[in-house]
């Protein structure tokens, strides 16, 4: 099949190779002539694991190709992904002007038959907007009074993928939303899928953009859930792990989303919370419920620091070592990183910061300023009045203690992840408070 894919961020560059490798013909697009150059040259502009690997490989063959021109990939292909960024408004909706901009251009472009593809998480409704424009910005020679001479149809295939984890997530989904409107563009989409062999589940359009709401903001509830059951860990002495292991054991629960931390933060949960409570509010329902996960989500953060603030007593001109800034680990995005959030709170209370990542320093000299970033972990426990793990990277999970302890002023550690949850670091004599812990009683 012969695909184009309009936005080569993480979600649509994901998307493009992982369809090249499963044999299709795809031209990835970018309006950011920088980042096409750098992907015909082989390099990814963020780390995401086995991602560079598939597209050098890909690169080599008639599979994948990269363009700047809309116009040149939707003329070559049947089918059009639209992957563009969906940011924020003011107000919390979703800005669409990059997903009305590309319709336009594709529908200029128009020669044949083609299937135009939401890929962008996108409020219901947007499907029938791309219907529009792409009706009205048609060439002429397409239209005779108000009606279309030239087939085309929209359909919504949302994504699921995570970050760090977005090409195995791709290649063994659990499942395919797909959201038509006829049996042609449900027929095209089985068969760009059909090497994955997936489960595929066909509604239509509203429905399908529906599904990709309430996923992410039911998995977002069940995070606040568990952040909430933490809080009440921490004042009765109870140990939040345990609980989440023994709710996680009814199947009709699932362990998998009930860690409990500082809070999900990234490019999707915060904005799809935001953007879903928006659209229920637009649609006349007011979903108290998903303005209080949002709230609970916050509310760890500001936990999180007070904890800080009272065990170190005064945090003015002390020195304190982050581990870990990427929103959660594998991956160098810092787009809502609780990271941030927190280390802005500490520094306000004049905290001095140094902090290690593994990826994500780059990305986060440009928004965390005052900052000195440590090339390991042990550079950075030196002189250090306590430690704060906020992401979870693997790596922090085999570091020599014994030696980071003679490294610290003082060995106190602030577990934002529950990483370290055997009490191997308090056996060490390390004062360690973690997230739902009973760290009220101690
Ligand atoms: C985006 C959306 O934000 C998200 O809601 C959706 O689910 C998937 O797509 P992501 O891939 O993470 O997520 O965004 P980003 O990495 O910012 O990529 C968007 C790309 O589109 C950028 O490379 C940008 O240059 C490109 N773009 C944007 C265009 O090619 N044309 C435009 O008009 C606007
Ligand atoms: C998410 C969805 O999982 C994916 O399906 C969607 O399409 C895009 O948004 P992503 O944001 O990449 O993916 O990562 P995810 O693994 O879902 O984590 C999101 C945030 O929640 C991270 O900050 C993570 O640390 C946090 N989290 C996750 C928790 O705090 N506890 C958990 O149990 C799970």
């Amino acid at each position: 099949m012969n695909i184009a894919v309009i936005g080569s961020g993480y979600v649509g560059l994901v998307t493009g190779v992982c369809l090249a490798h499963l044999g299709h013909r795809v031209i990835c697009v970018d309006n950011n002539r920088e980042k096409i150059k750098k992907l015909k040259q082989g390099k990814v502009p963020f780390y995401e694991p086995d991602l560079e690997d598939l597209l050098k490989k890909y690169l080599k063959t008639r599979y994948l190709a990269f363009s700047a021109s809309i116009q040149e990939a939707t003329k070559k292909s049947t089918v059009i992904f639209i992957a563009v960024g969906t940011p924020s408004k003011k107000n919390g909706e979703a800005d669409l002007t990059y997903v009305e901009n590309v319709s336009r251009q594709i529908a200029l472009a128009m020669d044949s038959y083609k299937l135009i593809v939401e890929k962008s998480t996108v409020p219901a409704e947007t499907g029938q907007r791309i219907k529009r424009t792409i009706t009205m910005n048609l060439p002429g020679r397409f239209k005779r009074g108000s009606e279309v001479t030239l087939d085309f149809d929209v359909a919504s295939n949302p994504e699921f993928l995570r970050e760090g984890s977005a090409v195995d997530d791709f290649m063994h989904p659990d499942r395919v939303v797909i959201g038509v409107e006829s049996k042609k563009a449900e027929n095209l989409l089985r068969e760009i899928y059909e090497p994955l062999k997936p489960h595929i589940v066909v509604t239509d359009i509203h429905s399908a953009e529906l599904i990709k709401h309430a996923s992410n903001s039911f998995l977002a509830a069940k995070i606040s859930f568990i952040n909430a059951i933490a809080q009440i860990c921490d004042h009765v002495g109870a140990d939040v792990l345990k609980v989440a292991d023994g709710m996680g054991l009814d199947k009709r629960i699932g362990r998998r989303f009930l860690d409990a931390g500082i809070g999900y933060g990234g490019s999707c949960f915060p904005k799809d919370v935001d953007a879903f409570i928006r659209l229920s509010e637009k649609s006349g329902y007011h979903f108290n419920l998903l303005k209080e996960v949002r709230q609970v989500n916050e509310e760890q953060k500001n936990l999180f620091v007070r904890l800080i603030e009272d065990k170190l007593w005064i945090v003015k001109d002390k020195t304190l070592g982050v581990l870990g800034l990427a929103f959660k680990p594998n991956t160098d995005d810092m787009r809502n990183a609780p990271a941030v959030d927190i280390i802005h709170a500490l520094q306000h209370e004049g905290a001095r910061i140094k902090a290690y990542d593994p990826q994500a320093v780059p990305y986060a000299r440009k928004i965390l300023k005052k900052v000195t970033y440590c090339p390991n972990p042990y550079l950075l426990a030196k002189g250090c009045d306590c430690l704060l793990v906020l992401t979870e990277w693997e790596e922090f999970k085999k570091l020599d203690f014994k030696k980071i302890k003679r490294l610290m002023r003082h060995p106190i550690l602030f577990d934002g992840r529950n990483v370290y949850h055997d009490r191997s670091l308090e056996e060490l004599g390390f004062e360690y408070y973690g997230i739902g812990r009973g760290n009220i009683r101690k």
